[in-house]
């Protein structure tokens, strides 16, 4: 069974939505986020405090390099939204299985993630400006990445695990 990769905006539901795909299908998940958190033992806000962007994505990187040669079948494999950004991810996310890109709105992810502070690249002033710059700049690079393509926007949860499942049977 090919593994299924979820990309998309921050605020898109890739968390979530593996979560959800991982209990329904009993594979394993692996998250870029929290393997980078859990190989540097700091939060993403403490990594981009000390390394910046720069850094962060070099450790984004070296860890996708590592899933992409888990010897498991049938993972569910959830990254951040800015993975896309460095061009040389974009092979070793198709490497790494079907890419479904989680496409969503600039308001639905303003909406969502009013309030968070987990985010560094939408702190201080802004934030909605921010999502709308960095999406509009971001858009063409999903759209490389991705074999699948689902508007989430008015989706739930349990009706993307459908979408997603059905990409993953044909
Ligand atoms: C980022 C998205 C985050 C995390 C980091 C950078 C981005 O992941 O990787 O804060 O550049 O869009 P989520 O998409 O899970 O929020």
């Amino acid at each position: 069974m090919k593994n299924i990769v979820l990309i998309g905006f921050m605020g898109c539901g890739k968390t979530s939505v593996g979560k959800a795909l991982a209990t329904e299908t009993k594979a394993q998940l692996v998250d870029t986020d929290e393997a980078i958190v859990n190989a540097e033992e700091k939060s993403i806000n403490q990594i981009f405090a000390e390394s910046g962007e720069k850094g962060f994505r070099e450790i984004e990187t070296t860890i996708l390099r590592g899933i992409g040669n888990l010897s498991g079948n049938g993972l569910i494999i959830s990254t951040g939204g800015g993975i896309v950004t460095t061009p040389e991810n974009i092979p070793l996310l198709k490497k790494a299985g079907t890419v479904v890109w989680l496409r969503v709105k600039p308001e639905t992810v303003i909406r969502r993630l009013a309030g968070d502070t987990t985010r560094p690249l939408l702190a201080g002033d802004n934030p909605e400006e921010k999502v709308r710059d960095l999406m509009e700049k971001r858009k063409d690079m999903y759209a490389q990445a991705a074999d699948e393509v689902i508007d989430v926007d008015s989706l739930s949860i349990d009706d993307i695990v459908k979408k997603v499942l059905q990409f993953r049977s044909k």
